[in-house]
């Protein structure tokens, strides 16, 4: 069996951490050729020890001095490069096969769409490159040869349940409705008039998941599954009137594909990320994930519900985002990225995200899209505007 070689980007996060956690488990399978991390230097230290990569990247200058000194002492061999631009080096690096692409956020982008100009497998766990960038990575991935596979476990389901051989970007022949299933989050059952007086510490503790910050407060809002619902419309070539969100409290179902002769196809499993991050690592083939086996009995029973949108309105601003075209799902997911780091740091409230999100949308939503330059200028006036209005209230 040959080794399938990594670079693993946001190595330190949720899904870093279960990303490497599969390595320990498949040493024979995975070899670790380059981590990044943004400030993480002593995680990034304890993972290089276990896991000898050849180059690390890290955002931060001094936590990335601080590391190299650390590994020299050690007389661990491991090269410390610093800064955005060397991730561009990392993925590209001849040697490496896989790129995990798991930066929080539009920090992702530029990393994402090169190891697709790399040409090289990347499993796409960054949803907002897909989200900013609409059909251009795909594009780019397509004339590279480079592959995508999804890793969010919603989209990695849908993948799943696909017909054979099936591409991401292509419209799947027989498929009538995908149904992508909700947690709810942790307010799902909360009143309109309670949901404004919820602390980060609450919106954070996902019932069903443990995640990073900022997905949390997605999953808290409903805006991370507007993003997903434009990842499935570009990933699976569908328009938003195919794909039903429906709200399943238990996390078990992780989705559906509804073909035209009625069957539907579910992917199931017990909520851990390390299910749809080991089905992608091993693709075609099937590796263990470590993840506890289905217990269906001991759950008794599974719900599903339509949203409340009136209560969650972010999840029609994607909608309104992917039907605008041009920028606007770049400019709402740059609007949202800065309130939700508002929100964390208790400058504003739970409920003021969805209509910041929704005003810089409304201003904003006819910025180009094209050439890639335009998306990161769409992507700073939004971050710019949503600070603005936050600042005037
Ligand atoms: N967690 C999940 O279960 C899950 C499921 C589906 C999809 N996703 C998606 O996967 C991505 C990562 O999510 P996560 O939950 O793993 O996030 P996370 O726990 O917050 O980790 C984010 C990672 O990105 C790094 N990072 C953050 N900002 C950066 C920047 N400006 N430049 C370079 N690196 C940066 C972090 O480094 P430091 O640790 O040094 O700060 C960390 O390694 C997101 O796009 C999310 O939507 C996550």
């Amino acid at each position: 069996m040959t080794q399938k070689r990594l670079a693993i980007l946001g190595a330190t996060g949720s899904i870093g951490c279960s990303t490497l956690d599969l390595v320990r488990q498949h040493p024979d399978r995975f070899k670790v050729i380059a981590l990044s991390a943004n400030t993480q230097g002593n995680k990034l230290f304890e993972q290089c020890l276990e896991f000898r990569p050849e180059v690390v990247v890290m955002g931060d200058d001094k936590e990335a001095k601080t590391l190299q000194d650390r590994l020299n002492q050690k007389n661990i061999n491991v090269e410390v490069l610093t800064g955005a631009s060397e991730l561009l080096t990392l993925v590209q690096l001849p040697h490496v096969d896989i790129v995990v692409s798991a930066i929080m956020g539009a920090a992702g982008l530029r990393s994402t769409l090169a190891a697709a100009r790399a040409g090289k497998t990347i499993l796409l766990a960054n949803k907002e490159s897909l989200v900013m960038t609409g059909n251009l990575l795909l594009q780019e991935a397509k004339k590279h040869g480079a592959i995508l596979l999804p890793v969010d476990s919603e989209h990695n389901a849908i993948f799943q349940c696909m017909p054979p051989n099936y591409t991401c970007g292509v419209r799947p022949v027989g498929v009538r409705r995908i149904l992508l299933t909700a947690s709810g989050g942790p307010f799902f059952k909360l009143s309109s008039h309670d949901l404004d007086k919820v602390t980060p510490e609450e919106a954070i503790n996902h019932p069903n998941w443990r995640m990073g910050k900022k997905i949390s407060v997605d999953c808290a809002t409903l805006m991370n599954k507007g993003l997903e619902l434009i990842e499935a419309c570009l990933l699976f070539s569908m328009t938003p009137d195919e794909i039903e969100i429906v709200i399943h409290p238990q996390s078990v179902i992780h989705s559906l594909v509804d073909y035209v002769d009625g069957s539907v196809l579910a992917q199931c499993g017990t909520p851990d990320m390390r299910i749809p991050i080991a089905n992608m690592l091993a693709w075609p083939d099937r590796i263990g994930s470590g993840a506890k086996p289905l217990d269906l009995i001991s759950l008794h029973q599974l719900e599903f519900y339509a949203p409340c949108h009136n209560k969650f309105p972010c999840l029609q601003l994607a909608t309104d985002a992917l039907r605008f075209g041009n920028a606007a799902t770049a400019v709402l997911n740059a609007s949202n990225e800065v309130a939700v780091a508002e929100f964390l740091a208790g400058r504003i409230k739970f409920t003021d995200i969805a209509w910041i999100n929704q005003k810089v949308l409304g201003e904003l939503h006819h910025l180009a899209a094209d050439p890639l330059e335009a998306i990161f200028e769409a992507d700073n006036q939004a971050r710019a505007l949503a600070l603005r209005i936050i600042k005037m209230n």
